[in-house]
């Protein structure tokens, strides 16, 4: 894997990332919410090639990313009401829309915002399927040396661009628009609040049934290495319960905006690892705006999951 350091204008990188896309490899790239592991979504051997690298499990699709509603004409329908007033108020950007596909019965799709993303999808002139650039069951990446960290040895990755952290920290959220009622999938950047204050009210998908609507939902994620105790209860509670943790490192969230602890969480998890505690206590936050993606990443890396009374 070669890695090189790039800004919005390092054209010469961009034009070699496309080409490499275009010619069936794997690109990891920043987006605006966590670096992605692309290759071209209409070639299979190049997208079965990223479920390789990342231990994934097959029956949890990708997300399709190009820069215009356009592009993605042949894959999908687009006719549902609410993609028109979702894609004005948040395209490009860290929504994923689910929508009925004419090669398959549901496709994700999303255009992201990040310069370097949509210079990537420019230069390679294709739609770019790309998951979260981790192993399977890891933190997402939040810096090119995430990447490294997990596909150091990987022989399937041709290049690593390192773009600088990324700004959201979390992923984008997904919405289904298959059914009657928009269903959001898994929250994420968007708060679920600003896109009801544009579509109305969603339907919350159910957790944690065997035949999820949503594949990635069946599945434990986001894991430090280090086990990890998650504190749910009001704040004076939380504090009064974390003396009994002695060795542990703490992830702090309270007096702090969600959008700074969203934006290092997975960085915060990753390197809890690196200091040899025997667990991660972590404070929970309030399931509102961006808490409610915050809890969701932080119960499916949780070994444990403590209810305080208040
Ligand atoms: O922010 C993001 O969305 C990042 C960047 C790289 O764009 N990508 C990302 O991809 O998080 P991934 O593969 O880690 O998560 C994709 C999520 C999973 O929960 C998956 O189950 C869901 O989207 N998904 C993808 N295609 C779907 C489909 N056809 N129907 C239902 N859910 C789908
Ligand atoms: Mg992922």
């Amino acid at each position: 894997m070669l890695r090189f350091e790039i800004t919005p204008s390092s054209h010469d990188i961009i034009a070699r990332a496309g080409e490499t896309i275009r010619n069936g490899g794997l690109v990891a790239f920043p987006t605006e919410t966590v670096y992605g592991l692309g290759a071209d979504a209409e070639n299979p051997t190049a997208v079965s090639k990223i479920y390789i690298a990342k231990g994934r499990p097959s029956d949890n699709p990708l997300i399709n990313h190009a820069n215009s509603l356009d592009s993605f004409a042949h894959l999908v329908d687009l006719s549902n009401e609410h993609i028109e007033k979702l894609a004005a108020k948040f395209w490009p950007g860290p929504l994923t829309l689910v929508l009925p596909g004419f090669s398959a019965k549901a496709i994700a799709i999303r255009i992201p915002s990040h310069p370097i993303t949509r210079a990537i999808i420019n230069a390679a002139n294709c739609i770019i399927a790309a998951p979260s650039a981790n192993i399977s069951g890891r933190p997402s990446p939040t810096t090119a040396s995430h990447v490294f960290d997990d596909f150091r040895d990987s022989p399937y990755i041709d290049l690593l661009l390192d773009g600088g952290s990324t700004e959201a920290g979390l992923e984008s959220t997904v919405v289904s628009l298959l059914g009657d009622v928009p269903t959001l999938l898994r929250p994420g950047a968007v708060t679920p609040e600003a896109i009801e204050a544009v579509i109305g009210k969603l339907g919350y998908a159910p957790e944690t049934t065997t035949t999820p609507i949503s594949p990635g939902m069946k599945y434990r994620h986001y894991m430090p290495r280090t086990p990890l105790i998650l504190l749910i209860g009001d704040a004076q509670a939380v504090s009064d319960k974390l003396p009994e943790y002695a060795n542990a490192a703490i992830l702090r969230t309270h007096n702090r905006s969600l959008s700074e602890v969203a934006k290092n969480l997975f960085n915060d998890l990753r390197h809890f690892d690196t200091l040899n505690k025997s667990v991660i206590v972590a404070e929970g936050v309030p399931e509102k705006g961006l808490g409610l993606a915050i809890m969701n990443r932080l119960k499916k890396a949780a070994t444990t999951t403590v209810y305080l009374q208040d």
